[in-house]
């Protein structure tokens, strides 16, 4: 038996009012829908995505990395289902789950698998929720499952049920081929639900409900329901971190994706978003105001109110605070970024310092070179880019023009305010600049 996984995302989500489709909208800055693929990425599944409304985007997005099944007329949870049939075989194991879902989480399903395992058919999800409205109510006979009642067809009785439906299932494949091929449109939504194919397994077989906690199940139709999946998402992951050794000064106010790792020992201020692949080592302190993405930080480093994409920074180097430090930056340990620098494909020596305002782009500086205020490594003609290189123990004086491609070879002094467009030999001191006249008594003799 294999698991395959119907993921329903080809309604168009008319509430949240939007160009996008409403699976592609982000929590914690991912799709949705990518949340709720990476969450059923159980027991070597394969997934197949129901698209409809707007799939361009979808298939833009996950190209070849899921299968695809068209429902080009949304005609109800049980239709996109059955568009799907070419994709199961009756040795299957099927989980069914809405694209919207991005809270239930992978252990959840996990253990909603394992419950299916113990000789059952069918496993429903499903929840005690305050207020039910809108959702299919749960009916049972005793403690078994007998069927859902969507809101839209239920007698008073039913309607104050509180266990509801969360929409998600698993199902013997070769039943639920079989008993899509029975389902009908005679309801008041003339659909054909899903949900009739439980009621029809239950008549026969084992079919059970697995109950999850209310927050999980959340299913995301609005904004006001996409900021809700975010903050539950959030705090989520801020408190997996606490838990591991991480101070997070004010969570409600720390954006960290979900797959970003930090080390114990990190202290994390306010204002901070931590996206994708980053990694953070121990004992380091991210100051408020920092973004960081897709990056590797070191240990005991300090980062004050600064941007840091697609870089690479050391262990016990401090950065900012406004420094900026873009795709292919890689600074050494023990080095100091200081205010509104930036950087772009440079590579930074163990020791180095570059204290303030400069430009240090597509660059390889050697060790302990000292890098003045305010010099700018010119490697662009208005065509072309080119490449500096600063050896180890290099000075370069304040105010510097480093007109690439150049070398300044180790231990050489470039004296402030040079314009450098020649190289400079070791040991040695260029001075690339005109001499200072003093005109004796110019103003008083205006
Ligand atoms: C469904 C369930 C209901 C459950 C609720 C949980 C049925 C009949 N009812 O209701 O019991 O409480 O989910 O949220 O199944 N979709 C398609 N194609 C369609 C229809 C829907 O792909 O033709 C997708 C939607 O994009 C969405 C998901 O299926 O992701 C659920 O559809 P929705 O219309 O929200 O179902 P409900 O009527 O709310
Ligand atoms: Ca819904």
């Amino acid at each position: 038996m294999s698991l395959k996984v119907i993921i329903l995302a080809a309604g168009q989500g008319t509430r949240m009012k939007s160009e996008l489709p409403k699976v592609m909208h982000r929590v914690c800055n991912k799709p949705m829908l990518e949340h709720v693929i990476n969450n059923t990425n159980i027991d070597n599944s394969e997934a197949i995505v129901v698209i409809g409304h707007k799939s361009e985007f979808i298939k833009e997005y996950f190209a070849d990395s899921v299968n695809y099944a068209y429902q080009t007329e949304q005609l109800g949870t049980g239709h996109a289902v059955m568009m799907a049939n070419d994709h199961i075989t009756d040795n299957d194991e099927v989980l069914i789950i809405c694209g919207d879902t991005p809270l239930i989480e992978k252990d959840i399903l996990e253990k909603m698998y394992a419950l299916k395992k113990n000789n059952f058919q069918a496993v429903v999800m499903t929840s005690d929720i305050e207020n039910p409205t809108g959702y299919g109510r749960i009916v049972k006979d005793g403690e078994k499952f007998v069927k859902i009642v969507e809101e839209k067809d239920s007698n008073e009785s039913q309607k104050h049920i509180k266990e509801i439906n969360a929409g998600t299932y698993i199902i013997d494949g070769k039943l639920l081929r079989k008993e899509l091929k029975n389902l009908s449109t005679e309801n008041s939504q003339n659909e054909y639900y899903l949900t009739d194919v439980l009621e029809n397994i239950a008549k026969d077989h084992n079919v059970c409900t697995f109950k999850v906690d209310s927050e999980s199940i959340l299913g995301v139709n609005s904004r006001l329901q996409l900021s809700q999946a975010e903050r539950i998402m959030r705090k989520r992951i801020n408190e997996k971190l606490m838990s591991e050794g991480v101070t997070i000064i004010n969570p409600e106010c720390t954006y960290i994706d979900k797959e970003v790792i930090i080390e114990k020992d990190c202290i994390i201020y306010p204002n901070c978003n931590i996206l994708g692949e980053t990694k953070i080592g121990k004992n380091t302190v991210i100051r408020e105001n920092t973004t960081i993405e897709n990056s590797t930080i070191g240990e005991d480093t300090v980062i004050k109110s600064s941007t840091i994409i697609e870089a690479k920074v050391g262990n016990n180097t401090t950065v900012g605070p406004y420094a900026y430090l873009r795709p292919k930056t890689d600074i050494g340990n023990n080095c100091k970024v200081g205010d509104f620098v930036e950087f772009k494909n440079a590579k930074f020596g163990d020791g180095s310092k570059a204290s303030h305002l400069s430009y240090i782009g597509d660059a390889e500086v050697g060790k302990n070179v000292n890098v003045g205020c305010g010099v700018v490594f010119v490697n662009y003609d208005g065509k072309k880019k080119y490449k500096t290189l600063i050896k180890d123990n290099a000075f370069i004086g304040s105010n510097s023009n480093l007109v690439a491609p150049v070398i300044v070879e180790e231990n050489a002094f470039v004296a402030a305010g040079s314009t450098i467009t020649g190289d400079v030999p070791e040991n040695s001191l260029a001075v690339a600049r005109a001499r200072q006249v003093n005109k004796t008594d110019w103003n008083s003799n205006k």
